[in-house]
């Protein structure tokens, strides 16, 4: 190639398109490898146009996205330099030293914020986002206030033969656009889009029906999270009879055990789809003891034709990977976006003028900063904080719709409630974006965008809401008398269940907890986190469990360590902790789901620690039965009575 070379090759960039492009490999603990319930879809289905990633490759573009002149680039300083475009304004980040040069967009991983300068930095390596302070050192393009975390994309930088440059990305096309399809006129009732409630939605597409992320009995994240619509009366039978499902990820808020219990029992073999992740969706399936025996692992990015008319591509989180995913479904040239959760749906890039999009809106969907204590986390600052939070989600959610421009847009997936008693406080402060409010912005901001507010059993007819979005009739709302939000919830039945873990044999005996961390597998990182069992108001128990765990050595001290070191200090409920270690849950359900209350010092977000412990665990839970048989037979049980810490 004349006339440029590349300054450096971007092994980020190659790896960022190995990761849109490829299904991850199985990995050695992969379930989805060992049940027969799972299965790998192929990478193309029979009477599609080919369209292979890995195939002919024919997808990859590269975007000269910046130039500069000779004599730019001679004046470009040591260290960070913000650079605009000419032609279309946008912003970016070159550092150099004595190594050469590496460049990213000045755009944020978590929600596109922009970076400035950080004058907390000596160094002169770091930029700090405007949005949520995340810090990124783009010597090394890694986020540092999220230690060991992401890392920022980086675009490649070619040196030109005269001097200048060229910042340059290198992308695939985007799948969606591959074989495209006319849009045919829709008939009226041919599809109906019905809202059951939280991430539930039904698509009914001709003949076919889809169902997205059925959580229509029961709590999610252990006892936190409760609905807040009354699903429509017969919306199980609609899920067992459903065509299709799609499990957009692994948070029980999406991937409800209790709702697809009823599922297992009365249609097991239903087709059921998910994102091919590394931490697969169905990952505690054998655990769940639900049957399910038709599932189906989907490669990213690859569009699935599932009739004629009908197909569909599932896509990953850009900040999630190895667990979010959002799908597009395209019935006769239509397509309907369903972002879900995902904080950068496919890295930000997106089809625009779909016909219906939806995604979430509500925030207030972590234990960060309600479950904190200590330091500035008093109820002003939490209320401050929220409040500052969820103006910027309102603002990015309709500013990525306006940007988008769908036809129609529709806010979901945010309906919950901390409804159980004890959890008032939560309840009380959490608050959370109004669907109403956020349909009002995009109203104002992008007026030829319809807005839909669902209510549960309400109905979308897609085709008359395409040729006259003022037609009243293609919204059917629930009957006047219809029931919209629960007053009541099964708190017992689901509270007992996880409680029942509080008397298993295994806490009888001490060593769990070398047992439980030894499984758990984190280590070699300098954080001493003191664990301690509580009541529901999260006062500490007679006879339960208060110990350290020095992660550095997993070790587990009498006292803290006289070395520098970081500390976190966990109250968490008796009956949920308890509940997670025996059955080898991810942390999500004390964490997203308010069963814990922390403090730290420093007040530092320990991302590699609550990652491990939120997506990383092994897949099979603790094999208590072999623990059981090496501790040694004890006539009395060993104490727990509190460990005296100072
Ligand atoms: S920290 Fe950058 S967008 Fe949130």
């Amino acid at each position: 190639m004349s006339g440029r070379k590349s300054h450096r090759s971007s092994n980020t960039l190659v790896d960022l398109i190995h990761i849109i492009a490829y299904s991850k490999p199985p990995l050695s603990h992969d379930p989805t490898t060992a049940s027969p319930s799972f299965k790998h879809c192929r990478a193309t289905t029979p009477g599609t146009t080919a369209y292979l990633f890995g195939g002919k490759m024919t997808s990859q573009s590269a975007k000269t996205l910046l130039t500069l002149d000779a004599e730019a680039v001679a004046s470009l300083k040591e260290g960070i330099n913000f650079n605009k475009s000419q032609e279309d304004g946008k912003c970016y980040i070159i550092y150099k030293n004595n190594d050469g040069l590496r460049a990213c967009k000045n755009q944020c991983k978590h929600q596109g914020g922009l970076f400035i300068k950080d004058i907390e930095d000596l160094d002169g390596r770091t930029v700090k986002c405007t949005k949520h302070n995340w810090k990124l050192n783009v010597s090394s393009m890694k986020y540092v206030n999220l230690p060991d975390s992401f890392l920022q994309d980086e675009l490649d930088v070619d040196i030109l033969d005269d001097g200048g440059l060229q910042l340059v990305e290198l992308s695939p096309m985007d799948p969606w656009l591959a074989d495209p399809r006319e849009p045919q006129e829709l008939q009226e009732g041919e599809v109906k889009v019905t809202y059951m409630t939280h991430a539930c939605m039904e698509v009914q597409l001709g003949q076919k029906r889809f169902m997205f992320d059925p959580w229509l009995i029961g709590p999610a994240f252990a006892r936190g999270w409760w609905l807040v619509h009354e699903p429509p009366a017969d919306c199980l039978d609609q899920m067992c009879t459903a065509d299709f499902i799609y499990i957009s990820h692994m948070h029980s808020d999406h991937l409800s055990y209790p709702t697809l219990k009823v599922l297992s029992d009365r249609r097991p073999d239903t087709p059921i789809f998910v994102g091919d992740t590394s931490r697969p969706v169905f990952w505690a399936l054998e655990q769940s003891q639900v049957k399910l025996t038709n599932i189906n692992v989907v490669p990213f990015g690859v569009w699935q034709n599932l009739d004629e008319h009908l197909r569909f591509m599932i896509l990953m989180d850009g900040v999630h990977p190895e667990m979010d995913t959002c799908i597009i479904l395209e019935y006769k040239g239509h397509m309907i976006l369903n972002t879900v959760d995902c904080t950068r749906p496919n890295g930000g890039r997106l089809p625009e003028k779909v016909d219906l999009m939806m995604s979430d809106f509500a925030g207030g969907v972590s234990g960060f900063p309600m479950t904190f204590c200590g330091r500035k986390y008093n109820d002003s600052w939490k209320a401050g904080f929220i409040k500052n939070e969820r103006k910027k989600l309102l603002n990015y959610k309709a500013q990525l719709v306006k940007s988008l421009e769908p036809r129609i847009y529709c806010p979901f997936a945010g309906y919950f409630v901390e409804a159980h008693p004890s959890d008032r406080y939560i309840k009380d402060t959490n608050v959370k974006n109004k669907a109403e409010d956020l349909n009002a912005l995009i109203n104002k901001t992008a007026p030829d965008i319809k807005t839909w507010t669902p209510k549960p059993g309400a109905v979308l007819d897609l085709g008359l809401a395409l040729k006259d979005p003022t037609n009243s009739a293609a919204i059917t709302n629930p009957p006047a008398n219809a029931k919209i939000y629960k007053d009541s919830w099964d708190f017992d039945l689901y509270v007992d269940e996880l409680n029942s873990a509080i008397g298993s044999e295994i806490f009888r005996h001490r060593r769990w907890i070398q047992f439980y961390y030894t499984w758990a597998g984190f280590q070699n990182y300098n954080l001493v986190v003191r664990m301690i069992e509580t009541d529901d108001d999260f006062e500490p128990i007679a006879d339960s469990y208060d110990y350290l765990v020095d992660f550095m050595d997993l070790s587990y001290p009498a006292k803290r360590p006289d070395r520098d070191h970081a500390y976190v200090e966990v109250k968490n409920r008796i009956g949920v902790m308890r509940s997670v270690v025996l059955h080898g849950r991810l942390w999500d359900d004390l964490y997203i789901g308010f069963q814990n209350r922390i403090s730290r010092d420093p007040d530092v977000y320990h991302h590699k620690f609550w990652n491990h412990f939120q997506t990383e665990l092994p897949f099979r839970k603790p094999d208590w039965d072999q623990f059981l048989q090496q501790v040694p037979a004890i006539e009395e049980p060993e104490t727990q009575s509190s460990c005296k810490l100072s």
